[in-house]
């Protein structure tokens, strides 16, 4: 047997991935108690839109009401807890009527109705109105925070990406806001929610999985985190005329970008569930929602000004890259429950981020 050298960071144990247990602890003190991102602002396209969304063990129903504004409520009726919207989204026709008994709801969440209300003298309308959760919508997407007393935002959710970026004016030169979806792919993926974080956060994988990839930005097969190029992201290839798949121009560079962020790529995590890569014509977006210990739904979507249509392109190239990404989570999903990794692995220095991202998920479970 070899011992392992005491300067080296081990990794949480194989345990951490697969405990049903420790996931519904996860789902508690991290997913329903930090900020996430959970829809594109304008998927909810006028009054009535709604979405129904997961979050942590929580069901959310977003809806855009007769004043344009976006709110959040606990999809539980308030007469005897019935889920009141069950599609992923829809349009409401008014109000939001439950499908039991038929309590109806403003847009706004204030009960408005329900069948022989007035026989009822004891039912304060007042009183029983949706459970409503904290909103707020940035870079174009609604986040919600289900905690009685949300973390600050600005610390929690812009304050990740001043870290990475340097500054916000950085992202806010992207005007994400003003960039239209130009596709999303959804990935379920068998595997922890954690691996892929803990994926996204290092690249000492990218030369042996990511050829694309590392054409188009060659100082990533040096295996330096993406997260390693804080402030001034990772160089194009000289000979990549944009973030394609082979290489070729992309759209025009968005205009509100540095001449310094030209020909860059940025990734920023935002924990716990949010991944952006900024580069000069579009954005990329994941947002995660784990399902099980094992089982975690991604959405990716690219974004891109209004008008552009030449896709295809700059999206294959990060759709292989999530593609290679997942393959390697799945593959690794398995051996956590192996009594081979009963006690963990190990963390090459490059990889320091996920040992930062292990305190942080420990200190919130703690
Ligand atoms: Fe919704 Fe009865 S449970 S109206
Ligand atoms: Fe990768």
């Amino acid at each position: 047997m070899t011992a392992v050298q005491p300067s080296l960071i081990t990794t949480l144990p194989g345990s951490a991935y697969t405990d049903a247990s420790l996931f519904s602890l996860e789902q508690e003190r991290i997913f329903e108690q930090t900020w996430t991102c959970v829809a594109l602002a304008a998927d909810l396209t006028g009054p009535g839109a709604f979405r129904t969304v997961t979050v942590g063990r929580e069901s959310v129903v977003l809806v855009r009401g007769r004043d344009g504004v976006v709110r959040g409520f606990l999809n539980v009726c308030r007469h005897r807890g019935a889920a009141l919207c069950t599609e992923e989204s829809g349009q409401l026709r008014r109000n939001l009527q439950c499908p039991y008994h038929a309590w109806t709801y403003s847009l706004s969440g204030e009960l408005i109705a329900a069948p022989n209300l007035t026989t009822m003298p004891d039912v304060d309308r007042a009183e029983y109105g949706l459970h409503v959760v904290h909103l707020r919508e940035w870079l174009g997407y609604v986040w919600i925070c289900l905690a009685a007393d949300p973390p600050s935002f600005a610390d929690d959710v812009i304050g990740e990406v001043v870290t990475r970026l340097g500054d916000v004016d950085s992202i806010d030169r992207y005007d994400v806001g003003s960039l239209v979806l130009g596709r999303r792919i959804r990935y379920d993926v068998a595997s922890n929610w954690k691996l892929i974080v803990e994926n996204f956060m290092e690249c000492y994988h990218c030369a042996t999985i990511h050829p694309e990839l590392t054409e188009v930005l060659p100082e990533f097969a040096d295996g330096f985190a993406a997260q390693y190029f804080v402030g001034h992201g990772a160089a194009f290839a000289p000979d990549a005329q944009g973030f394609t798949v082979d290489g070729r121009a992309g759209a025009e560079r968005l205009p509100g970008i540095a001449d310094d962020q030209d020909r860059r790529y940025y990734a920023i995590t935002i924990k716990p569930q949010v991944f952006v890569n900024l580069v000069p014509d579009h954005v990329i977006v994941h947002r995660m929602t784990p399902l099980a210990a094992d089982r975690t739904v991604v959405e990716c979507d690219w974004l891109f000004a209004p008008g552009v249509t030449e896709i295809d392109a700059s999206v294959e190239l990060f759709h292989r890259v999530n593609q290679q990404d997942f393959a390697a989570c799945e593959r690794t999903q398995p051996g956590m429950a192996s009594r081979a990794y009963r006690a963990g692995g190990v963390l090459v220095p490059s990889e320091h981020h996920i040992g930062e991202f292990h305190r942080w998920v420990s200190d919130r479970l703690a």
